[in-house]
């Protein structure tokens, strides 16, 4: 949509351009034009519904990828967890109903960006990538990516993983660091894996298809709860990382959840949710 948007902005810019060219435009016409695409393209990058909107509709809503437990996964056919309870509260703040969907992990930002949610709560790591396309409120947790592996694995810490097989969740900060597009990352490894969901990963990993998955630390703890005679994560983590909610760029809504996200800090409900969800062992 956002797509389509810009597009026609550009065609329109463009159509501009040339009828001003056609009735003896200057140059001054020509930047004329380029200003209104500049102006066209920006109104494009849409700020979302206004809490107006959202009160009136009596509703908000919510895209996250529940594969990842504690922050979001399924019970039943219900999206629970550590951004669900969170999610509540927004809603509740603004006393309207919460509706969440679940879609794959690297379509939340372009959800936003189109005008489909209001927010994203999915354990979203804040990177200046990802800020260039939409906001984020205060951080809410610190987390990390995590290394697992076999419990026979000759890999003992992150050097091991050069020149090995890792698995990773699609479009998450795992996926970026081991595919080291920046060449920022200490670890060069030999070929990533992407899956849709985490899980998938840690099942390639245990028939022994794929040498390690690097995926986020919380997420990482459940899977090797529930498959300890099987998995371990190592002591030593990859990155220090950040989440927070994302809104669409300009969005009124970041002030409300920042409350929000204080108010819970400040009264301690914030430690009472996570306490649900991660027990301390
Ligand atoms: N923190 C990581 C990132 O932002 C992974 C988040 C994955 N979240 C999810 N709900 N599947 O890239």
């Amino acid at each position: 949509m956002m797509k389509m948007t810009k597009v026609a902005a550009l065609f329109l810019a463009g159509a501009m351009t040339v009828s001003l060219a056609a009735c003896g435009g200057s140059k001054d016409g020509a930047a004329a034009a380029g200003q209104a695409a500049e102006a066209a393209a920006s109104a494009a990058a849409s700020a979302g519904q206004t809490l107006e909107d959202i009160k009136k509709s009596g509703k908000i809503t919510m895209v996250t990828n529940a594969e990842f437990e504690p922050f979001e996964y399924k019970d039943h056919d219900q999206v629970v967890g550590i951004d669900a309870d969170i999610a509540k509260e927004i809603a509740d703040k603004l006393g309207v109903k919460l509706e969440i969907t679940d879609i794959a992990f690297d379509a939340c930002v372009p959800s936003l960006t189109t005008g489909k949610a209001d927010f994203c709560a999915a354990g979203m790591t804040v990177t200046p990538d990802r800020q260039k396309n939409v906001d984020f409120t205060d951080p809410y947790y610190n987390a990390s990516q995590a290394i697992i592996v076999r419990k026979d694995s000759k890999i003992k810490s992150r050097e091991d993983l050069n020149g090995k097989v890792v698995g990773v969740q699609q479009g998450t900060t795992g996926d970026i660091y081991c595919t080291n597009e920046d060449g920022k990352s200490e670890v060069k490894v030999k070929e990533v894996k992407r899956y849709p969901k985490g899980m998938d990963a840690v099942a390639d990993m245990m028939g022994g298809r794929i040498d390690a998955v690097v995926i986020d630390n919380f997420p990482a703890d459940k899977y090797v709860s529930k498959n300890a005679d099987k998995i371990q994560k190592l002591d030593e983590a990859l990155t220090e990382e950040e989440y927070a909610i994302a809104v669409p760029k300009n969005s009124e809504l970041k002030a409300t959840i920042n409350e929000v996200i204080k108010d819970l800090n400040d009264s301690g409900k914030m430690d009472e949710i996570v306490g649900k969800y991660i027990t301390a062992d």
